[in-house]
C-alpha cells in the first residue's frame, strides 16, 4: 500500500495533487475507500414490488439493487460467477430471475443459481448452491435513501451518519411522507476524479460568487447577479468527523428560488417539526456530501452520486426528489427548477464540470504535481456554536474539505477487513 499520509496535511490545509492522477492511489481508493464505506445506491421509490431492480456501482463493482419476495432490499454483485459478464444489463425494470445472456445461467431474486443450461456436462461435484450471486453484506437506509456496503461488520449506517442525519432531514423529513423520485436518473461523463466534485460540495460555497457569476445574474430579479441578495453572505458549515460536510447561508427569511414551490410550502409547519434553525439554515439553500461520493442539493431536491472511473474520470448519476406530499403542478415546478439549474443542461452544473476538468486537465505535471493545493479558509474556525449539531465553521470555509481529506487519509492508512490476511 502507498502511503499517502504525506500527502495530505488536513491539518495544515494542503494537499497534493498526486491523489487526484495517480493510478495506484486510485486502485488503493476502491480497495480501502470505498470498499469499507456506506456507499448510495438508490432511492427506495425506485422499487415498489418484488422483482423491481436498479443497477449501478458501488466504486467500480457493478451491482444489482432489487426487492426480493418479501420485499426487502437486496443488493447483489453484478457479474456472473460463471464467466464474469454482467448478469443485467438494464438500468432499470422488472423480472423474476436475472439471466445472464452469455451462456444462460439464471439467478432468482435471492441470489440464488437456478438455471444451468446442459448442467449434466459438469462434475457430480458441482454444487449451484456454491454459485450464487455474491451479495453485498449489509444493505440499509436512512428516510428513503438507500446504502450499501462490502464492509463485514460495519459501524450501522445511521451511527456513521451522526450529526449529518440532522442537516440531511431538512431535505428528506418535511413531513410523515418523505420523498419520492420524480423523472429519470440523469448521467453523464465528466473528466476529473470525484473528490474534486464530492470535496466541493462538501465545502466550497466559496466558489458560488465567481463561478456562477453569469447564471446568478440569469436567475437574479435584478439583473445584478452576485450584487443581489441570491448569494447570502452569511452562514454555517458543518465538518463532520466521519467526512461529510454541509454548507448553507442563513437566512431569517425562507426562500426557495422555485416560486411555487416556495408558495406551497407550509413553513410554520417545518418551523415545528425542524426546528428554526434547519428552516433559516440548511433549508434555504446549500451543498452537501455525506462520504465518500453522495452528494445533494436541498433546495434543487438533486441527489446525485459521483462514480470513480479511473482517476482522471468520474460518471455523474442525478436524481430529482420531492416531498411526496407535493400536488403535481408542485412537483414539475421542482422538476424543472432542478433541471434548469443543476444536472447535465443546468446553468450552474456546467460551471462546475468545466472546473474539474480544468483542475484535472493540468494536475498530471510534474511540477504541478509537487505544487500543493490550498485548503485553509477558515482553519482554526470550526467550533459548536450551539445552534447547529456538531463542528461548524464560516460558510466561507475549507472546514469540510479539511474533514473530507482527513477522513479518507484515516481510510487510506487503514487496512480493510479484506487485508487482515496480509494482502
Ligand atoms: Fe454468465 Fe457464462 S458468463 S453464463
Amino acid at each position: 500500500a502507498i502511503d499517502v499520509s504525506g500527502l495530505v496535511d488536513a491539518e495544515g490545509g494542503l494537499v497534493d495533487r498526486a491523489i487526484f492522477t495517480d493510478q495506484q492511489i486510485y486502485r488503493q481508493e476502491l480497495r480501502r475507500v470505498f470498499a469499507p464505506s456506506w456507499l448510495f445506491l438508490a432511492h427506495a421509490d425506485q422499487f415498489h414490488k418484488p422483482g423491481d431492480f436498479f443497477t449501478t456501482y458501488m466504486g467500480e463493482d457493478p451491482v444489482i439493487v432489487t426487492l426480493d419476495r418479501n420485499r426487502r432490499v437486496r443488493a447483489y454483485l453484478n457479474s456472473c460467477r460463471h464467466r464474469g459478464a454482467r448478469v443485467c444489463r438494464a438500468d432499470y425494470g422488472a423480472t423474476r430471475n436475472f439471466t445472464c445472456t452469455y451462456h444462460g445461467w439464471a439467478y432468482d431474486l435471492d441470489g440464488k443459481l437456478v438455471s444451468v443450461p446442459n448442467k449434466a456436462g459438469y462434475p457430480e461435484s458441482f454444487d449451484t448452491g456454491e454459485w450464487g450471486l455474491v451479495e453485498v453484506p449489509h444493505v440499509d437506509s436512512y428516510r428513503g435513501l438507500i446504502f450499501g456496503t462490502w464492509n463485514p461488520e460495519p459501524v450501522p449506517l445511521r451511527e456513521s451518519l451522526g450529526d449529518m442525519a440532522w442537516y440531511m432531514d431538512a431535505m428528506l423529513d418535511h413531513d410523515e411522507q418523505g420523498t419520492v423520485v420524480v423523472g429519470g436518473v440523469h448521467k453523464w461523463v465528466l473528466e476529473g476524479n470525484w473528490k474534486l466534485a464530492a470535496e466541493q460540495f462538501a465545502t466550497d460555497w466559496y466558489h458560488v460568487n465567481m463561478s456562477h457569476a453569469s447564471a446568478l445574474m440569469v436567475l437574479s430579479p435584478t439583473g445584478k447577479g452576485p450584487k443581489d441578495e441570491i448569494v447570502h453572505r452569511t452562514g454555517r458549515q458543518y465538518a463532520g468527523p466521519n467526512g461529510h460536510g454541509a454548507g448553507f447561508p442563513v437566512h431569517p427569511k425562507n426562500r426557495f428560488d422555485a416560486k411555487t414551490v416556495h408558495q406551497w410550502t407550509d413553513y410554520q409547519a417545518l418551523r415545528e417539526r425542524l426546528g428554526d434553525a434547519r428552516v433559516e439554515g440548511p433549508l434555504t439553500n446549500g451543498h452537501a456530501t455525506v462520504f465518500p461520493n453522495f452528494s445533494y442539493l436541498p433546495v434543487n431536491g438533486s441527489i446525485r452520486v459521483w462514480h470513480p472511473k479511473g482517476p482522471d474520470r468520474m460518471e455523474v448519476w442525478a436524481w430529482t426528489i420531492v416531498d411526496k406530499s407535493m400536488p403535481p403542478e408542485v412537483r414539475e415546478a421542482q422538476r424543472l427548477y432542478n433541471l434548469r439549474t443543476f444536472g447535465p443542461s443546468g446553468i450552474f452544473e456546467q460551471d462546475d464540470g468545466e472546473n474539474w476538468s480544468e483542475v484535472q486537465a493540468v494536475a498530471h505535471g510534474f511540477i504541478t504535481n509537487s505544487v500543493p493545493l490550498n485548503y485553509q479558509m477558515g482553519l482554526g474556525s470550526e467550533r459548536d456554536d450551539g445552534r447547529h449539531p456538531g463542528t461548524t465553521s464560516e460558510l466561507y470555509s475549507d472546514a469540510a474539505g479539511r474533514a473530507f481529506y482527513a477522513r479518507w487519509r484515516e481510510l487510506m492508512t487503514t487496512p480493510a477487513w479484506h487485508e487482515e490476511d496480509g494482502r
